[in-house]
């Protein structure tokens, strides 16, 4: 067995958590060989639950969990870690707009930002899910500037998993037979799902998704959805998804650590290098490869007017984000 690897979780008494740290424990993420300890953080009112959560990781018996520290000090829950899912952070309410999570979120990826620089380790591997995850996911790089902007990225697996299961029912095949759908952007509902790149196996025949997918369906029905899928799940449930946030999670996190299979890319948020007209120094979603614990963008891909056009919109969302989280994190708002 490789030696113990530390990972934190914020915001470990939430829904989020309570289906993400039974997956990263049990070693889906890390790999089945691969020990852990679990650093858990929220704030002070939550350390009764956080205290159940505990028990629960006790009673479930994983062979791979060597320690578990639930704590309220940042400087505890970030001592030395090697991965980091910023989880933690005020969820968006029916009705509430992402902007008005903005201003609330973003001090909290500042003070985190700030102690992952003072006490993570330099090669830390941070995945933002707290929404405005990409926008938060920057202050938090930009708090913490001895480690690489490399090792900050936002997700955007959720979008693309959604897009995923579409495409595969209205194809008629398993989710698994659907590949490279990509989501462009940022996490909110100017975020582009993007088929142009999909390609699937059916009948042992590998195809592209287009024109198999029609116009019609992929503008009207396909894009809509994903985009509005938060708030649909949120009108449901009265509550933000939380199962399958977890799950993509796992899944940005699992590819990044051990590296995307060949001929497949998934989408992340990770800092734009001005890649197809991006603003560069965003977090901005892209399709990438990943290998040896590092993404790197794909390049070459198409890219049609019309999606040209929504990556404009998106870029101009998170230029907007970034200025007015800067400024809330000066103290100039
Ligand atoms: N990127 C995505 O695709 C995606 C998908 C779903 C939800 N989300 C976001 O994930 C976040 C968490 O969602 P949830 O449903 O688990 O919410 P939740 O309210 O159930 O849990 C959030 C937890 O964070 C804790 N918290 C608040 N401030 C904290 C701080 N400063 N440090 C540590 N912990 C803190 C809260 O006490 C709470 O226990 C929300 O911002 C939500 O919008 C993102």
């Amino acid at each position: 067995m490789a030696d113990v690897i530390r990972v934190v979780v914020t915001g470990a008494a939430g829904q989020i958590a309570y289906s993400l740290l039974y997956q990263i424990a049990k070693g889906d993420v890390f790999g089945h060989n691969q020990k852990l300890a679990l650093h858990l953080l929220d704030i002070p009112p939550m350390m009764g639950v956080l205290q159940g959560v505990v028990m629960e990781l006790q009673d479930c018996a994983l062979p791979l969990l060597q320690e578990v520290i639930p704590t309220d000090s940042v400087d505890m829950a970030f001592k030395d870690v090697d991965a980091a899912f910023l989880v933690g952070a005020m969820p968006r309410r029916e009705g509430m707009e992402r902007k008005d999570l903005l201003a609330a979120n973003v001090k909290i990826f500042k003070d985190q930002g700030e102690a992952l620089d003072k006490y993570a380790k330099k090669s830390v591997k941070v995945l933002v899910v707290g929404n405005p995850a990409n926008t938060n996911a920057l202050v938090c790089s930009h708090y913490a500037p001895s480690i690489p902007k490399e090792n900050f990225t936002a997700m955007t697996r959720l979008d693309q998993n959604r897009a995923q299961y579409q495409v595969a029912a209205k194809l008629g095949v398993g989710v698994i037979d659907v590949r490279n759908v990509i989501i462009w952007g940022n996490h909110s509902a100017t975020q582009v799902p993007d088929v142009a790149n999909a390609s699937y196996t059916k009948n042992g025949e590998s195809k592209r998704a287009l024109p198999d997918l029609d116009n019609n369906w992929v503008n009207n029905e396909f894009v809509p959805l994903v985009q509005k899928r938060g708030a649909a799940v949120i009108a449901a449930r009265k509550l933000s998804s939380a199962m399958s946030a977890a799950k993509a999670a796992c899944d940005h996190m699992r590819d990044w650590w051990q590296g995307t299979q060949s001929g497949s890319f998934v989408s992340m948020a990770v800092i734009s290098d001005g890649s197809y007209g991006a603003p560069k120094g965003v977090i901005f979603s892209f399709p990438v490869t990943t290998s040896g614990g590092q993404w790197t963008i794909v390049q070459g891909l198409t890219v049609g007017d019309q999606v040209r056009s929504k990556l404009e919109l998106t870029a101009k969302e998170l230029l907007e984000e970034r200025d007015e989280a800067m400024a809330v994190c000066e103290g100039k708002l």
